[in-house]
């Protein structure tokens, strides 16, 4: 994995300071400190990737019913929050690109699109990146999607996605030629941290907002954090502070 991998990184792009998934939040983050950002990647009704979370247009947005079925002259005309369009991925990358910033994206594919969502995702991660000094790392709860990005973009890392990390976590991350293991930080078990650490495999855990806890999984092994709080978390703040 490339070195040094932040220990912060900003969550849905700004975490709670910005809307979720924003060029806006992107920015933010990276006023605020932050070396990596962390956004999820999913294709409009007219196959464009975008970033958003749900599959379903209403929690993040002024539009309604479903983002896989919604065709990119809707999608754009939407609020994300505070005026903020939902982003083209393109326009994501471009941005990450321009601030250094290192981009977890995450395939986040709605049901029964695994297969288009990675080969596009993977692909445009690919040609985005093409001689970047600071390379993207790829993630996804869908093995289905890694194992496509995998075999269509191999250079690009891979990290997998667990919310519980399965007992077969380590095979998985082999077939997977990743390089990263990411999960639940309320469900990391010792041994898989043990094991994953002994091998030299950074753990990733997401979604950690309470300094305390951030302190003892850093104590336990932990590499990197996910978080909403870029208040709390921004590296600037952290250069004030003796906390973690
Ligand atoms: O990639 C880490 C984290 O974003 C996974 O959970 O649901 O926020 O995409 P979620
Ligand atoms: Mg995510």
């Amino acid at each position: 994995m490339q070195k040094p991998l932040p220990r912060w990184i900003a969550h849905r792009g700004g975490g709670s300071l910005a809307p979720e998934n924003t060029l806006a939040g992107i920015r933010l983050a990276a006023q605020l400190g932050f070396k990596a950002v962390e956004f999820d990647v999913m294709l409009s009704g007219d196959g464009t990737p975008i970033l958003i979370h749900d599959e379903t247009l209403e929690r993040t947005t002024n539009g309604r019913g479903p983002v896989a079925e919604t065709s990119d002259n809707i999608l754009f005309s939407l609020d994300a929050g505070r005026g903020e369009r939902i982003p083209r991925f393109a326009e994501a990358a471009a941005l990450c690109r321009e601030l250094g910033l290192l981009a977890n994206v995450e395939i986040k594919p709605a049901t029964g699109y695994e297969k288009p969502t990675a080969e596009v995702v993977a692909r445009m991660t690919a040609e985005f990146w093409r001689g970047a000094s600071v390379q993207p790392l790829l993630s996804s709860f869908s093995l289905e999607a890694l194992e496509i990005a995998r075999d269509l973009a191999p250079e690009i890392e891979r990290g997998v996605l667990f919310e519980l990390a399965p007992t077969d976590w380590l095979a998985e991350m082999r077939r997977l030629q990743a390089v990263s293991l990411h999960c639940d930080a309320a469900l990391l078990g010792n041994d898989v941290l043990a094991e994953a650490n002994a091998r030299g495999i950074p753990v990733l855990c997401y979604t950690v907002n309470v300094p305390e806890k951030a302190k003892m999984l850093f104590e336990r092994g932990v590499s990197a954090l996910f978080t909403d709080r870029l208040d709390l978390f921004s590296p600037k703040q952290l250069l004030t502070k003796a906390c973690i």
